[in-house]
């Protein structure tokens, strides 16, 4: 067409995990919490005055920054809301990387990152994991202007420890954004070390761990410097109304939420030995869903298979993830119709 910029014209965009129309489906491919929002924050929704949607929302929503400020024992300045943690990503791309400041993560890792990269121009230093997805030791030498490591991994799960991101954020010069949209799954985060460090920010989605990807919210947690310099590249009014009043509630439950996360874990830990007895290779997982590795080589057909089933998981074609299927945690019932399909589908 010769309309877009030439970084965009070249541009794959990102393939989003498909989104059934059927109700009637085992849906496990987009790692979304299987159980519902918080009961506080459904009550919120329908209590929504209208007056809130003909006004614009209040444009950092200090509501929801206060909340999120108490539950992570930092002050509000220390929060930046978002319009899913994906808005978080973008900006940071607008606000440090270009031609002449690269990006750098390991991989494989979150499909999105090259994506944003590409659409700032910048290159991307991929560094690969080792197979037990230790943090590579090179990514603390490659003078990127923003370094990004999720935690827990996506898709792998694996979790890096905060002393070792600790001494990463300490080692380079520029930005390290510690991507933690499933960290209500792990045992640890880093919140700690924004108090140190003044190059890092945490990026938190509210998506998996508080059952609102639909709503889209996430947020920032840094230094109130760094906060105050990604707000120059946010949209005006990035959060809406609405989504600031349910997600304050959804966060200030936090009785609801702790116990919805301690299902998806415990359902975890059973999956796990579950797909284990089945053959398949499932190392331990911090997030809300499981890399289990097909050891006879047949991921693609058992995907394939499971679809057929309508029952869906997730398949990258990417370099070392062509064996393994990433299985995001249901509802006990959801999984046994997994292992119930996976039973016949191997034998
Ligand atoms: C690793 C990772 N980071 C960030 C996000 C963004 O989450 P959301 O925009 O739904 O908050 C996702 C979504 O799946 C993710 O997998």
């Amino acid at each position: 067409m010769g309309y877009f910029r030439e970084n965009i014209e070249k541009l794959k965009g990102y393939e989003p995990g498909f989104q059934p129309s059927q109700t009637q489906v085992v849906k496990l491919n987009t790692n979304e919490n299987p159980y519902p929002p918080s009961p506080q924050a459904l009550k919120v929704l329908t209590e929504i005055n209208p007056e809130q949607l003909r006004r614009y929302p209040d444009p950092v929503g200090k509501q929801f920054r206060g909340a999120a400020a108490e539950v992570n024992g930092v002050e509000p300045e220390f929060i930046m809301c978002c319009n899913g943690g994906d808005d978080l990503l973008r900006m940071a791309f607008q606000a440090f990387c270009d031609e002449n400041r690269p990006v750098a993560y390991p991989v494989p890792t979150y499909s999105l990152y090259p994506v944003l990269a590409d659409t700032q121009n910048c290159t991307a230093i991929e560094i690969p994991f080792d197979d037990e997805f230790n943090l590579p030791a090179k990514l603390a030498g490659t003078n990127a202007a923003m370094t990004i490591v999720c935690n827990p991994n996506a898709p792998t799960g694996s979790f890096i420890s905060v002393n070792e991101l600790a001494s990463l954020a300490d080692e380079i010069d520029g930005v390290l954004l510690i991507d933690e949209a499933y960290v209500d799954f792990a045992e640890n985060n880093c919140t700690a070390l924004v108090k140190d460090f003044d190059n890092v920010i945490i990026l938190r989605s509210m998506s998996k761990g508080y059952s609102l990807a639909g709503m889209r919210f996430g947020y920032a947690i840094a230094r109130p410097e760094m906060i105050a310099g990604l707000m120059k590249v946010k949209d005006s009014y990035n959060v809406d109304a609405v989504a600031v009043a349910v997600a304050t509630a959804s966060i200030k439950d936090q009785k609801y939420f702790k116990e919805n996360v301690r299902k998806v874990k415990s359902e975890r830990a059973r999956l796990t030995e579950q797909l284990t007895e089945r053959g398949f290779n499932v190392p331990d997982s911090s997030g809300n869903f499981v890399l289990a590795q097909c050891n006879n080589g047949r991921a693609a057909e058992i995907y394939e298979e499971l679809t057929k089933r309508n029952i869906f998981v997730r398949y990258f074609e990417y370099p070392r993830l062509e064996d393994k299927l990433r299985i995001t945690i249901g509802t006990p019932e959801q999984d046994n119709k997994l292992l119930a399909a996976l039973k016949e589908i191997i034998t």
